[in-house]
């Protein structure tokens, strides 16, 4: 696909790694090497339409204001106040359900291909409230896939209303392991299952650990962000959902891995390690230990620090 002047743009978002086990709808990071694509051409009549989806096997809702790309299409239009429609094309990088942010992609990529057709473009932060809107239509209301997906890096998303979100340093020799399982696991059903409250202890334990997480990326101290790993309770309220999961998690600890949780709402579970050889040998375990749970799965290593959203 091209991008050719104002009446046509492409552009691409990124996978995105969300809560990282302590931020909870609140932290996510950008991935490198794997995306979806959105092309957006204008038309004069208003409105949006999507005229296809390629890579999603005909699983996604082909009605712009049912699909994620589709939604933040429309909320990008109406905020900028324009009065003429696009057509759009969704090009699926990311398997649905992957818990690599494949929604929120989506919705940043149609959001970022509107703002490449408009004269005056709106601000990075100011796309986050169209993608909250398809997000929340299929997945729930937080932006911590969708803040990494649009500005890349690590992004705490402090609170959506109003919008605060705060740029966290990441230390350069830092890398993400994404090891996706073949199956599926929705969003709407990895919430389902999460606890109404927690014991207090366990809130105390989870927001000290998000302390040292933050604390860690800020002094570049990899030591801090070992002794930070645990199994919150979001994560072991998911596990079960997820065949091996708690083993995969184990078994990158035990090959050298800083760190590791559920990504997102999972399936993935993903790993930190100092440098990509060691993502390497990790990444290997992870995927012995899924297997030995009957799963199959796709590798991604990337910087932990990436870029987010971008024209083609
Ligand atoms: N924070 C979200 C969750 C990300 O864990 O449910 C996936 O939508």
């Amino acid at each position: 696909m091209t991008t050719a002047g104002k009446n046509e743009a492409v552009a691409f978002a990124p996978a995105t790694v969300a809560n990282l086990s302590v931020g909870f709808d609140v932290l996510g990071l950008a991935l490198d090497g794997a995306g979806d694509t959105v092309r957006a051409r204008r038309r004069e009549e208003p409105g949006v339409v999507v005229l296809d989806i390629l890579g999603d096997g005909g699983k996604l809702p082909r009605k712009a204001d049912e699909n994620t790309a589709g939604i933040a299409a429309i909320e990008t239009l109406a905020l900028a106040g324009v009065s003429w429609g696009v057509e759009l094309v969704v090009e699926k990088g990311l398997p649905i359900g992957s818990g690599m942010g494949s929604s929120a992609a989506s919705a940043a990529a149609g959001a970022f291909a509107v703002n490449g057709l408009l004269e005056t473009p709106l601000s990075l932060e100011a796309l986050i409230g169209p993608c909250l809107e398809a997000e929340a239509a299929v997945a729930g209301r937080h932006a911590d896939n969708i803040a990494p997906a649009l500005f890349g890096g690590l992004c705490m998303v402090q609170q959506i209303d109003p919008l605060r979100i705060l740029h966290l340093p990441v230390p350069s020799e830092l890398f993400v392991v994404v090891l996706t399982p073949h199956m599926e696991l929705s969003s709407r059903k990895a919430r389902s299952v999460l606890p109404k409250e927690l014991p207090l202890h366990e809130a105390i334990q989870t927001n000290a650990r998000m302390g040292a997480l933050v604390y860690a990326m800020f002094q570049g101290d990899l030591e801090a962000l070992a002794a930070a790993h645990a199994i919150d309770p979001v994560t072991a309220a998911r596990a079960p959902l997820i065949p091996g999961s708690l083993q995969v998690i184990e078994r990158a600890m035990s090959e050298g891995a800083l760190f590791a949780s559920i990504s997102g709402a999972g399936p993935s579970v993903f790993a930190m390690t100092k440098g990509r050889e060691a993502g390497e040998r990790v990444a290997e375990g992870m995927k012995a230990a899924f297997a030995e749970a009957g799963l199959g799965s796709n590798v991604l290593i990337s910087p932990a620090k990436s870029p987010g959203a971008r024209l083609l």
